[in-house]
């Protein structure tokens, strides 16, 4: 979950965030590098007395400067284009969830098991509760079971919201009128969070999401007994 001073991505809790990191590193890794050649060879144009009055063209030296940068793009769009396609991929979900954005809360619906439903609003911060979070806990939280593939369909009912849990790299817009869709894997139990990000009116802020991930056991068991 995310926490104070977190200069980093979240722990990844699902294949695709593990693979969105792995991207980001490797991205990042190629800036570095040209960052720290064109910074050395621009500080060493301003320190040398080189002139060459009669110079016209340089046919090799355009070559290599246009050449090399369009193979450094391409280490970066085929792995790019590799994650795109792995996001978009539906893998055969086991069940769907829906989530519907309302000015200020969502709301989710369990298509699959006899339509269970209900509203998720953002508590108040309570420190005589251990596992309270400020400003990101819900009364009614999300639960899903682990190693499972899970459909997300997404909507809104008034304006644009955003469907975002970094942990498992989930980013969906929540349209009025629209249905998209995504899916995820989580790959480990525990509490998962997100919040709306798309700026969507006063309480944008405070429209958080949670995930309680649990064994197939025990999501059965949460089905069975919920009324
Ligand atoms: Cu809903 Cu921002």
């Amino acid at each position: 979950m995310p926490t104070w001073s977190n200069f980093n991505f979240q722990n990844s809790a699902s294949p695709l965030m593990e693979q969105i990191i792995f991207f980001h590193d490797h991205t990042l890794i190629i800036l570095i590098m040209i960052t720290i050649l064109v910074g050395y060879l621009m500080f060493i144009l301003f320190f040398n007395k080189f002139i060459n009055r009669f110079l016209l063209e340089g046919q090799m030296i355009e070559l290599i400067w246009t050449i090399i940068p369009a193979i450094t793009l391409i280490f970066i769009a085929l792995p790019s284009l590799r994650l795109l396609y792995l996001l978009d991929e539906l893998n055969n979900p086991l069940i769907t969830l829906k989530s519907i954005g309302h000015q200020w809360y969502w709301s989710y619906e369990y298509s699959d098991f006899n339509n269970i439903e209900f509203d998720s609003y953002m508590i108040q911060y309570n420190k005589n509760i251990p596992e309270n979070f400020r400003l990101l806990d819900v009364d009614n939280r999300i639960i899903l079971p682990m190693n499972n593939q899970i459909r997300i369909m997404v909507t809104a009912t008034d304006v644009i919201h955003s469907w975002t849990i970094p942990s498992l790299g989930v980013k969906v817009d929540a349209n009025p009128g629209r249905l998209n869709q995504t899916s995820f894997f989580i790959n480990r139990p525990g509490i998962f969070f997100g919040q709306c990000s798309e700026i969507c009116g006063a309480n944008h802020s405070f429209m958080p999401i949670v995930i309680e991930s649990i064994s197939i056991k025990n999501f059965i068991n949460w089905i069975n007994n919920y009324s």
